[in-house]
């Protein structure tokens, strides 16, 4: 029943809060749908944090997508072999992983720290950058530490199989069963988090500012001259 509850019906709920969530939040509060920038608090400490965190979660997403969605026998078919997927995933995984925590780390250092970044933030806003972080950190662990430790152990055909399960109406829940215990903390807060998005600044990443990189992070417009 537990195996249920926590592989299946948690999932399954996360992703229906998504979706009508973000329905909802959409209709009833447009003019919170933002990333709520504390540029003009603090400049220095949020480029750093904001520029490593949003070059690193990129690829890292992506990264998710192929090794998730992607059936191991296709990429075999197209010449990636389990080999030549695993250096790729552990060591670009890692750089990227890394810079999404260092990243991480100093946005949360910075929320937490700066007595009136602190005073702006809202209960969650607190709790994302402690949930990403943790998010990541485990992540990371898992792919340096856990993938070495325990060799024998595959989420390709264990952690994939059931994401692909549950997205196709047919989960196993039985398949995460003897999953480490690092990639299961993982997964559980990945989904924890997908359920809380649609109430936190990170619809923010659903109306892509396509000019991140090289615009201010907070848009000042210049008066109308009067008449
Ligand atoms: C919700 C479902 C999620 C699943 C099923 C999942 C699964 C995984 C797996 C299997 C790995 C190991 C990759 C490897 O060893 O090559 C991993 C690593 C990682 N995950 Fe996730 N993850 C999820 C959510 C998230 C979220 C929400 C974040 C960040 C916001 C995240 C960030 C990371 C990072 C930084 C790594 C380490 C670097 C990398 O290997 O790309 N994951 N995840």
């Amino acid at each position: 029943m537990l195996e249920q509850l926590l592989w299946v019906i948690f999932p399954y709920i996360a992703i229906v809060v998504f979706i009508f969530g973000h329905i909802k939040r959409y209709k009833d509060d447009q003019f919170h749908w933002t990333a709520k920038s504390s540029e003009f608090i603090e400049k220095k400490q949020l480029k750093w944090g904001s520029l490593l965190f949003h070059l690193g979660i990129v690829p890292v997403f992506f990264g998710h997508v192929v090794g998730l969605l992607i059936p191991a026998s296709w990429l075999s078919a197209i010449g990636i072999n389990d080999h030549m997927y695993h250096l790729g995933a552990v060591y670009i995984g890692s750089i990227f992983g890394f810079m999404t925590l260092i990243g991480m780390f100093l946005l949360t250092y910075r929320r937490i720290s700066k007595a009136s970044v602190l005073r702006l933030s809202s209960a969650s806003d607190i709790i994302v950058n402690i949930m990403l972080l943790i998010i990541v950190f485990v992540g990371c662990y898992a792919t340096v530490v856990t993938n070495f430790t325990t060799p024998e152990f595959d989420y390709r055909s264990t952690i994939s199989v059931w994401v692909r399960g549950l997205l196709t109406l047919s989960p196993q829940a039985e398949l995460m069963r003897e999953v480490p215990m690092s990639f299961k903390i993982h997964v559980l807060l990945g989904f924890a988090i997908i359920m809380l998005w649609p109430f936190t600044r990170l619809v923010h990443v659903w109306s892509v500012p396509t000019n991140y990189g090289t615009r201010s992070y907070i848009l000042y417009r210049k008066h109308a001259p009067r008449n």
